[in-house]
């Protein structure tokens, strides 16, 4: 990378480039904002993705029907599993392809909208997943229309290019990303998150907000990444604790799906780090919640990287945080672990796994270091380093996290 102008006390800024082509929609009610995007995108027919949880609460069917009184034929595949596979994306293509849909409406958090993005690519681009994840089948052109409407505020699925899938025979998941891939129009509304529950809110949320530390702090950054990271960052400490708290605080709920949406943006131009790299590892064997594995990976993924955040980042980050400016890499890494453990979530893997657990964490930490956002990670990581940090979160009580 070519080194070409320096600004005063920002860093340095190499050479970038910043892309994301997805109309955002902000704050119009959902059954209203799906129709008229749906009729800008010149379509009438139309497969909502869902999952089966979202189902009941009865917004997919709010929806279906507001298309449905637009004129627009509606067919609905509520059937995407939380941890989404190559089986679900198969189903969701055939569905989209029986019922002639010119567009597909995800409904939905990161499960259901990555499910809606694979669907998509394939329809456009034929073949199978796999083709794509393990094949490296090129990806030639744009997905089919595709509208993303999230009801968590926390992967920011909605703004990036990436769909994470798993694929039954293989243990190891493997995203499958492309600048194609992005989806058309992301419809926003902070009153679909207040069904969320406290914990789903609070996991979600760190997901959200590491999404924007680890952008922040990786080797990728750029000046428009950290403007959203950061401003990201400022959001969910503000929203976290209420949103959690008081899920009807619409303020919070705001907060809280701005940050997503900064983050998510952030992290698909800036990439990840060591917590995303082992909760990949992590959650192929413990099959736990992204967000919640990441909560738990957290305080120690900062105690091991603190060290490398360059002086002036720990300083913007200790401001937006709320702390002294020169307070330090160990009050930044205090004040996030405390964090987490207001919003009740567990630090550390001691509360989660116990003597019957079968898992050769030897395993883990090899498939951490497969995940590609560890090479983003700002301290070069080993996989001595994955497995020392995985013991420590087995005793849990090593560095005085619990
Ligand atoms: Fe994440």
């Amino acid at each position: 990378m070519t080194q070409r102008s320096s600004t005063g006390d920002r860093d340095p800024i190499d050479t970038f480039a910043f892309q994301m082509p997805t109309r955002i929609v902000w704050g119009t009610p959902v059954i209203d904002a799906v129709p008229a995007e749906v009729a800008a995108l010149g379509v009438d027919r139309v497969l909502i993705v869902t999952d089966p949880g979202l189902a009941t609460t009865g917004l997919p069917d709010a929806v279906r029907a507001a298309l449905e009184h637009a004129g627009v034929a509606v067919a609905v595949h509520a059937d995407v599993s939380g941890n989404p596979t190559t089986d679900d994306v198969a189903a969701a293509r055939s569905i989209a392809e029986s019922s002639r849909s010119g567009a597909i409406v995800a409904i939905g958090g990161g499960s259901a909208i990555d499910t809606a993005k694979a669907s998509a690519m394939l329809l456009a681009n034929g073949g199978e997943y796999a083709d794509y994840q393990w094949d490296g089948r090129p990806i030639t052109r744009r997905s089919h229309p595709f509208v993303a409407v999230p009801t968590t505020a926390g992967t920011g699925s909605e703004v990036t290019k990436v769909a994470v899938i798993s694929d039954a025979s293989q243990p190891f998941k493997k995203g499958v990303l492309s600048p194609l891939m992005f989806a058309h129009v992301a419809i926003l509304d902070p009153e679909v998150t207040i069904a969320l529950p406290p914990h789903l809110t609070a996991a979600t949320g760190i997901d959200a907000l590491v999404h924007a530390f680890e952008a922040y702090t990786g080797r990728r950054t750029n000046p428009i990444s950290d403007l959203l990271a950061l401003e990201s960052l400022r959001l969910a400490i503000a929203g976290l604790g209420p949103a959690t708290a008081d899920g009807s605080d619409l303020d919070a709920r705001g907060n809280m799906m701005l940050a997503a949406l900064y983050g998510g943006m952030a992290m698909d131009q800036s990439g990840l780090g060591l917590v995303h790299a082992l909760s990949g590892g992590i959650c192929s064997h413990l099959h736990l919640h992204h967000g919640l594995a990441n909560a738990m990976i957290l305080p120690y993924a900062l105690e091991f990287n603190v060290s490398a955040i360059r002086p002036e980042r720990l300083r913007r980050l200790a401001d937006v945080l709320g702390l002294p400016v020169d307070a330090g890499g160990e009050h930044v890494v205090d004040m996030l672990t405390e964090l987490v453990r207001s919003l009740d979530l567990p630090i550390g893997l001691g509360t989660t796994v116990d003597a019957d657990t079968d898992v050769d964490w030897d395993d883990v930490a090899a498939e951490s270091m497969r995940m590609v956002m560890v090479h983003n990670n700002p301290r070069t990581v080993t996989v001595e380093d994955c497995r020392a940090i995985l013991e420590a979160m087995l005793s849990s009580a090593v560095g005085g996290r619990e």
